[in-house]
């Protein structure tokens, strides 16, 4: 039997769960001749989040990044990760953008290209499959890992089935959030390896350290491939580290075969990078491994609770959590990673503050209810269809297929900005960014290079007399991005030690006037019964006052409007989303008391209403 072979992710997966993806390809030229030299099965350096972070924030194009790379990597097959329909980004994009990248990414130098789709859905993986397989890539298809009463393992085995019926060249089982248990971990790749004729790789995440047994125990079931990456990259929120699952199978028929010394000559590396840059290890945090007990993702947590601090409600993240598995399981149970951990997140926090479920569902939500990002595992609840789409009906068959071609538009939108075909592909994915990229190139202002982890602050350096709250809880923010864990600051004899723990940092000790009071929590809907029978409607939640945010929006509502139960009367902007707020009771418009365009506080009256 041949041993298990292992792919490095050090320079995709690693840097993007432990440094915010900021590892630039200057950090990665000197070791890049050194990692081609091990005998990887594959080195993981593209895809994911590292295309959309080196054009917003490394100054780097990233299909230069891919050619440099590639110049190095010699011997080791690079591999990508790709969104599915999705590609590097976060919304589903038409099927000539899909063709476009990926026959430029393997034309750059892409050689193994792993497809997944968050809802498992073999449509969204339909084009990119076909695609890839025509371009002559090693097409690796995915099985997205979760826990769920529908998610079995003949579950998964039917995807996996489907996915080899499509042509995939190997299956990986990718569990996001640390959540596949060893035995299960055998059970499942067992299973794969009676079933399949193709190779079975498995990709999990360290998290409560349930990896590493995973990996021993998927050797045992015959897993061909595991993914692990440089030990000063690995632990924590990334991959079991790659010295210790070549030590465990050390001398067993699953013998790796890989050199541990020159590992850790590798690891001496990008430790001293590490250091350089000002990155933390791998660590994992009670809140991570809290997902154990309740399924959400760390990150997705630490998310959350930005969301409520912004709403001002910190406090209310156990609540939060004890709806999420409500709202999943009536959303029919989508695994929880990029777009649908936010889907479920930001409904489960709109049906905490405001005390009333789906009151307010975000266009995101109801474009998800329509199917437009696919199809979930289970059926949807009834009851939250008919909540959020009335009589509307959801989409039937493909997603992508209700999406108009774009490459042509994208092409004379950006005109001579571009000055080839992949700088076109950059801007039909991320247009703004790509446009400020390009600019920025022709007026030779890029600045690519080492990133230091630090934005112009030390670890325990002292903060300036006078800094107030609102300072400190900037410098928070700046350092929140950079993956640095731990500060300690001293103004005018007043130690601040901020620690990153359960909801995000935290000052231990406060500096300056303490944070303002929560308002009381006011009715939504009130004075009903008055004399004057003036219905007022407040704002459920903090954000922007929209009267016509988008196209197709409502009309908007004006003085004297007459308005129905259930008539959009403005949208609030909040934690990213457009909320529409609308009307419990039918009623005329007599005031607006919010200009268009204006920030709005929770509970702030924005409407005054005749009652009808
Ligand atoms: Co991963």
């Amino acid at each position: 039997m041949a041993g298990v072979r292992i792919t490095d992710t050090t320079l995709r997966d690693g840097h993007q769960s432990l440094w915010a993806t900021r590892m630039t390809l200057q950090d990665m030229l000197p070791v890049l001749e050194k990692l081609d030299s091990v005998g990887y099965h594959s080195l993981e350096v593209w895809g994911g989040a590292t295309f959309d972070v080196c054009l917003r924030y490394l100054d780097e194009d990233p299909w230069e990044r891919l050619r440099t790379i590639k110049r190095y990597v010699k011997r080791t097959p690079l591999q990508m990760l790709l969104r599915g329909q999705s590609l590097v980004g976060y919304q589903h994009y038409p099927d000539d953008v899909v063709t476009a990248f990926i026959g430029r990414a393997v034309a750059n130098g892409i050689d193994i290209i792993r497809i997944f789709d968050a809802l498992n859905d073999l449509r969204n993986m339909e084009v990119p499959i076909r695609v890839a397989k025509k371009e002559g890539a090693h097409v690796q298809g995915t099985v997205v890992y979760t826990i769920s009463p529908v998610h079995t393992t003949e579950h998964y085995l039917e995807v996996a089935r489907e996915l080899e019926g499509m042509g995939v060249d190997s299956i990986c089982i990718k569990d996001m959030a640390g959540l596949l248990t060893p035995f299960v971990a055998y059970d499942l790749v067992k299973l794969f390896k009676e079933n399949l004729q193709v190779p079975v790789q498995l990709h999990s995440h360290y998290i409560g350290g349930l990896a590493l047994g995973a990996y021993l125990e998927a050797a045992r079931a015959g897993v061909d491939v595991v993914d692990t990456a440089s030990v000063p990259l690995a632990f924590g929120a990334s991959q079991p580290p790659v010295e210790t699952v070549v030590r465990a199978l050390a001398g067993t028929p699953y013998d790796t075969g890989l050199d541990l010394h020159l590992l850790f000559e590798i690891a001496e590396y990008f430790d001293d990078l590490r250091r350089e840059l000002g990155y933390e290890r791998g660590v994992t945090r009670i809140t991570d491994m809290r997902v154990f007990e309740h399924q959400v993702p760390g990150g997705m947590i630490s998310n959350l609770v930005n969301q409520l601090k912004e709403q001002k409600a910190a406090h209310r993240i156990n609540e939060v959590l004890e709806e999420i598995p409500r709202v999943r399981a009536e959303l029919g149970y989508p695994p929880l990673v990029t777009p649908t951990s936010q889907i479920v997140g930001i409904q489960a926090v709109l049906n905490v503050l405001l005390g009333q479920r789906y009151k307010v569902v975000p266009e995101e939500v109801k474009n998800y209810v329509r199917g437009l990002y696919g199809s979930p595992p289970a059926p949807i609840s009834e009851e939250v269809k008919r909540r959020v789409m009335g009589d509307e009906e959801p989409i039937k068959g493909r997603p992508a297929d209700y999406l108009e071609p774009r490459m042509e538009e994208a092409r004379r939108e950006i005109g001579d900005l571009a000055e080839s075909e992949e700088d076109v592909i950059s801007y039909a994915l991320f247009p703004q960014v790509a446009r400020k990229f390009l600019e920025n190139r022709r007026a030779g202002k890029l600045n690519p290079g080492r990133r230091p982890a630090r934005q112009g602050v030390k670890v325990n350096e002292e903060v300036k007399a006078g800094m107030d709250l609102k300072e400190i809880t900037q410098l928070i923010k700046a350092l929140e991005e950079t993956g640095v864990t731990e500060l300690n600051l001293e103004s005018e004899g007043v130690k601040v030690s901020i620690k990153r723990g359960t909801v995000g940092y935290q000052p231990v000790a406060e500096v300056g006037p303490p944070p303002a009071q929560e308002p009381a929590p006011v009715p939504l809907k009130e004075d009903e019964g008055t004399a004057a029978e003036v219905i007022e409607v407040r704002a459920p939640m903090v954000g922007t006052f929209y009267r016509a945010p988008a196209p197709d929006a409502p009309p908007f509502v004006e003085i004297g409007t007459r308005v129905k139960p259930g008539q959009t009367l403005c949208i609030i902007e909040a934690m990213k989303l457009m909320n529409e707020i609308t009307a419990d009771a039918p009623g005329r418009v007599i005031e607006i008391l919010v200009e268009n365009g204006q920030p709005v506080e929770y509970g702030q009256i924005l409407f005054r209403l005749a009652k009808e």
